[in-house]
C-alpha cells in the first residue's frame, strides 16, 4: 500500500519505518527541513533500539522516503497517518493546532479517496473535528474516511511494541475504511478490535490513565511498606500473581515521567472537566506522582542531613532505560533540587548525556558510573539501566567517600548490598 505519515517524531518515525519493513511504500513528512535532510541520509534524531537499522534498510530498498512537502505526501498516498505532536498548553489541554493545520493541508491537496488516520494522542472528538475541517476545506468533493488508530508503543521497545502489539484498535465509520486498515495491519497477525471512533479515542486515554494509576498505587503502597518494614517488591509480586491484577506496571520507584503519562493525564483530566466530570481519581494519581519524587529527595536528606557541600552521584538521567529521552524525567527534578540546596552533583547516563548537557548546566558530567561515584557522599540510581545492575560493586565502594546507595528504582537486593558493606536505601523496602 502507498501510505504517508505526517509528523516524524517518535510515533511517526517508528510507524513509518515499521510499515515500510512490512512491504508498504511509505513517505514520512515533516515541516522540519533539517530533520528531514538528516533522515534522508539515515541520521535519526532519537535513540531507539533498532530504529536506525530499519530506517537505513528501507531507505536503501526504496520503500521509505522522507519529505518536507506535506502536499506531495498527501498526493501520493491512499492512507495518511497524522502523527504530529500535541503538546500540553498551560491549562493542561492538548494543543491541537498542528492537527488542524495538517487536516487543512490534506483537504486542499487530496486528489482522490483517502483514509485519514489519527495516530497522535488526542482528546475524544478530535476525529470529528478532523472530519469537519477536511469537509470544510476540501476542493472537489473527493470522498474520504477518518479513522482513529491510537498507538501504544513504549520508548525503548517501540519497534517490538509496533510489531507485537497486544491489540490493534481501529475506530472506524465505514466498511471501506475497516477493510483497508485491517489489511494494512493483517501481516502482524495480532488481535484487531474494531470500535466506533469515539471509543477508540477514549481507549487510548483510558489505557494510559489506568497504567499511571497502577504506578501511583504501588508507589503509595511503598510508603506503607517503609513504615511497617515490608518489602514493596514482595507485595507487588504477590499482587501481580492474581491474574485479575497482573504483574506489569507495579514497579515502585521515583515516579513516572516521559512524554506521555504526565501530559496525557493532564489532558484527560481537562477533557473530563470540560465534559462536566471531575476526575478526582486521576488528580490523586498525578499528586501521588509528584509526592513520590519529593519522597526520594526526603530519603536522601534523612540520611545525609545537610545537602550543602555534599557530593552526590546520580546514575541515570533518561526517564526510563533504553532511551535518551529526558522529557519529564524524575531525575532532572531531583538533580535540580540537590543543586539548589548546594550539592555538587555528578551525573552519568549511558545515552542521555548530550541531551542533558543542554539544560543541566550546573551538573558535572562523567564518563562512566565509577567516575560519577568518585568521592561521592551518596550514589543515587534514578534510571534502571542494565549497566547499573551489573556494576563492579567493590570498585565502586573504593571510589565512594561514603558507601551509601539510594536505589530509587529498586533494582538491587538490599541484603546483597548490605553484605558488601553498603548502606542501602530503596523505595518501600522497609527503611523507616
Ligand atoms: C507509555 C505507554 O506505556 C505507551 O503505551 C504509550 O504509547 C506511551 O506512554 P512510555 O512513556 O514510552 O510509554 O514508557 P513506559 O514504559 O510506559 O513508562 C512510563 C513511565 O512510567 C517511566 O518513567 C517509567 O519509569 C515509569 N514506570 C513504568 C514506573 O515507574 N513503574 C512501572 O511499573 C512502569
Amino acid at each position: 500500500m502507498n501510505i504517508s505519515i505526517i509528523g516524524s517524531g517518535y510515533v511517526g518515525l517508528v510507524t513509518g519505518a515499521c510499515f515500510a519493513e512490512l512491504g508498504n511504500k511509505v513517505i514520512c513528512a515533516d515541516n522540519d527541513v533539517k530533520k528531514i535532510a538528516n533522515l534522508t541520509k539515515g541520521i535519526v534524531p532519537i535513540y531507539e533500539p533498532g530504529l536506525e537499522e530499519v530506517i537505513k534498510l528501507n531507505l536503501k530498498n526504496k520503500r521509505l522516503k522522507f519529505t518536507s512537502s506535506i502536499k506531495s505526501a498527501v498526493k501520493s498516498s491512499e492512507v495518511i497517518f497524522i502523527a504530529v505532536g500535541t503538546p500540553a498548553l498551560e491549562n493542561g489541554e492538548a494543543d491541537l493546532t498542528g492537527i488542524e493545520n495538517v487536516a487543512r493541508t490534506i483537504a486542499q491537496n487530496m486528489d482522490g479517496y483517502r483514509v485519514i488516520v489519527e495516530k497522535s494522542t488526542v482528546p475524544v472528538e478530535t476525529c470529528a473535528w478532523v472530519k469537519k475541517t477536511i469537509s470544510t476545506y476540501i476542493k472537489k468533493g473527493h470522498k474520504f474516511d477518518v479513522v482513529s488508530n491510537p498507538e501504544f508503543l513504549r520508548e525503548g521497545s517501540a519497534i517490538n511494541d509496533f510489531t507485537h502489539p497486544d491489540r490493534i484498535i481501529l475506530g472506524v465509520e465505514s466498511a471501506k475504511a475497516k477493510q483497508i486498515m485491517s489489511s494494512l495491519y493483517q501481516p502482524l497477525n495480532r488481535p484487531i478490535l474494531v470500535t466506533n471512533i469515539k471509543s477508540a479515542e477514549l481507549i487510548k486515554h483510558a489505557s494510559n490513565a489506568f497504567l499511571a494509576t497502577k504506578i501511583s498505587f504501588i508507589n503509595a503502597i511503598s510508603r506503607i511498606c517503609d513504615k511497617v518494614g515490608a518489602d514493596v517488591k514482595e507485595v507487588a509480586e504477590g499482587m501481580g500473581l492474581d491474574s485479575r491484577i497482573g504483574r506489569h506496571f507495579l514497579h515502585a520507584g521515583i515516579g513516572y515521567g516521559g512524554s506521555c503519562f504526565p501530559k496525557d493525564l493532564e489532558a484527560f483530566i481537562s477533557i473530563a472537566e470540560k465534559l462536566g466530570y471531575d476526575f478526582e481519581i486521576l488528580k490523586a494519581v498525578r499528586d501521588a506522582n509528584e509526592e513520590q519524587k519529593k519522597f526520594v529527595l526526603q530519603k536522601i536528606k534523612d540520611e545525609l542531613w545537610i545537602i550543602k557541600d555534599k557530593t552526590i552521584a546520580v546514575l541515570g538521567l533518561a526517564f526510563k532505560p533504553n532511551t535518551d529521552d529526558l522529557r519529564n524525567a524524575p531525575s532532572i527534578d531531583l538533580i535540580r533540587s540537590l543543586i539548589q540546596e548546594g550539592a555538587k552533583v555528578k551525573v552519568y547516563d549511558p545515552k542521555a548525556m548530550d541531551k542533558a548537557k543542554e539544560f543541566l548546566k550546573d551538573a558535572v558530567f562523567c564518563k562512566d558510573l565509577y567516575q560519577a561515584g568518585s568521592s561521592a557522599d551518596c550514589l543515587i540510581v534514578a534510571t534502571e539501566w542494565n549497566e547499573f545492575k551489573e556494576m563492579d560493586f567493590a570498585k565502586l565502594k573504593k571510589s565512594l567517600k561514603r558507601p551509601l546507595i539510594v536505589d530509587a528504582r529498586n533494582i538491587y537486593d538490599p541484603k546483597f548490598l548490605k553484605a558488601k558493606g553498603f548502606t542501602y536505601i530503596g523505595v518501600g523496602r522497609g527503611n523507616e
